[in-house]
């Protein structure tokens, strides 16, 4: 008897935890992403006449988000937080729109939220789940002394970060990687690695990825630097080209050329160096001289990659490399005349004994 009695319990906890569940379930949980400071609407809909409308962002203790009553928007009613940045759209209401526009929105501002709506025709309540984006805009990367850096900075949710090389390679990576939360709760990430002299016959690619999106830093073998000549062509690492935006730089700021490889502009600095961009992104400079030597980067993005591949390029004949040379040249002939004085000196003062 009181075993039966038990299961009986069960089965009505049971029950009631599916209809709950299922309760929720119907009623709702719409998921709405937005991009970090950007506006956003938070959708909701009735029927029925003289609404009285209530948002509140569940996941944060209920905080009231906006009221609307007596026909009109009531800021007063808003947490310190959506003061100002909630609205409702005016003209669309008649028509049953209880939807709310967010501006500027916030990392805080992820969470679930409620519609309450109360008519002539009763009340009723939704739920909205709201993710926050803040996509990675830029990969910065950074060829350093015995390394290379790669960073980027405001993403939101939380970033991953990888190296691979090209070919594949059984190099283990230390982990550097170090994230940073800002005071706006996004994420910095940084990540350096180390090389040693016979890594750099590889490609070496840096990927940042989150929910959103993913932006990766590829760097052609290092090792590979073309000779300065009058005129040159520097290849770009082929993507989907046609169809990517591209930009060639100069020591990884000075912009030269930006746009498709069929509509580009040339900045005014290059116009005279540029010759031609070939249909593959490749770069062809004239009337190049010292001052051109440098590192070129070709950037070539689509929306979800950004590939750079960077190319040193050298004076024919090293500058610094030829006063060293001509310094050394003296310097070893400064030792053998002296060597030959000295020689010279010893002799004459045997000679001398000997008579
Ligand atoms: C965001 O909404 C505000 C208020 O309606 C408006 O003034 C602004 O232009 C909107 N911004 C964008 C980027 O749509
Ligand atoms: C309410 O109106 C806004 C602004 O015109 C629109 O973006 C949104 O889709 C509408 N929502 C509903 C549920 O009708
Ligand atoms: C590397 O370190 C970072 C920060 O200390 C950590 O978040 C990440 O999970 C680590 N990655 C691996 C693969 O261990
Ligand atoms: C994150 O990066 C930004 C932009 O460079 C910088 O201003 C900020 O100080 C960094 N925050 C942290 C916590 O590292
Ligand atoms: C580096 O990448 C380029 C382009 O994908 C490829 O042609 C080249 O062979 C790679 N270099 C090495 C050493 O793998
Ligand atoms: C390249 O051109 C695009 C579109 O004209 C522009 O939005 C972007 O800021 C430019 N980038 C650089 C680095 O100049
Ligand atoms: C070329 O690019 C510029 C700037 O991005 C744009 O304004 C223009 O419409 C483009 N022209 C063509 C023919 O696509």
């Amino acid at each position: 008897m009181k075993h039966s009695r038990r299961m009986a319990g069960i089965k009505c906890v049971l029950f009631l935890v599916v209809l709950t569940f299922q309760w929720t379930f119907v009623r709702g949980n719409t998921e709405v992403s937005c991009v970090y400071m950007e506006n956003c609407t938070l959708p909701c809909s009735y029927e029925g006449a003289d609404v009285v409308i209530h948002w509140h962002q569940v996941s944060a203790g209920n905080l009231p988000v906006h009221s609307f009553f007596h026909n009109q928007d009531q800021p007063e009613n808003s947490a310190q937080r959506f003061r100002g940045r909630a609205s409702t759209f005016k003209d669309q209401i008649s028509r049953g729109n209880a939807s709310v526009l967010l501006t500027g929105v916030k990392v805080q501002d992820e969470g679930r939220y409620k519609c309450y709506t109360s008519t002539t025709n009763g009340n009723k309540e939704s739920f909205i789940n709201l993710k926050i984006d803040a996509p990675i805009h830029k990969v910065d990367f950074e060829r350093v002394e015995n390394g290379i850096t790669c960073r980027s900075e405001g993403i939101y949710p939380k970033p991953e970060l990888t190296w691979s090389t090209s070919p594949p390679s059984s190099l283990t990576f230390k982990n550097t990687t170090t994230v940073q939360q800002t005071e706006q709760q996004l994420y910095n990430i940084s990540s350096y690695l180390i090389l040693s002299g016979s890594d750099h016959d590889l490609n070496f690619s840096c990927a940042i990825s989150t929910r959103r999106n993913r932006k990766s830093v590829t760097l052609l073998k290092m090792s590979s630097q073309d000779v300065l000549e009058h005129e040159n062509t520097i290849p770009c690492r082929p993507s989907n080209i046609q169809l990517s935006n591209l930009i060639w730089r100069f020591n990884n700021k000075e912009v030269i050329l930006n746009g498709t490889v069929t509509n580009y502009t040339v900045s005014e600095k290059w116009k005279q160096h540029v010759k031609k961009l070939s249909e593959s992104g490749s770069l062809t400079l004239q009337d190049i001289s010292a001052d051109q030597e440098g590192t070129y980067t070709c950037e070539v993005s689509d929306a979800e990659e950004t590939t750079i591949s960077l190319r040193p390029l050298r004076t024919h004949k090293g500058f610094s490399g030829a006063i060293i040379k001509a310094i050394l040249r003296w310097v070893i002939k400064a030792i053998v005349f002296a060597a030959a004085a000295g020689c010279f000196m010893l002799c004459k003062k045997m000679c001398r004994r000997r008579k």
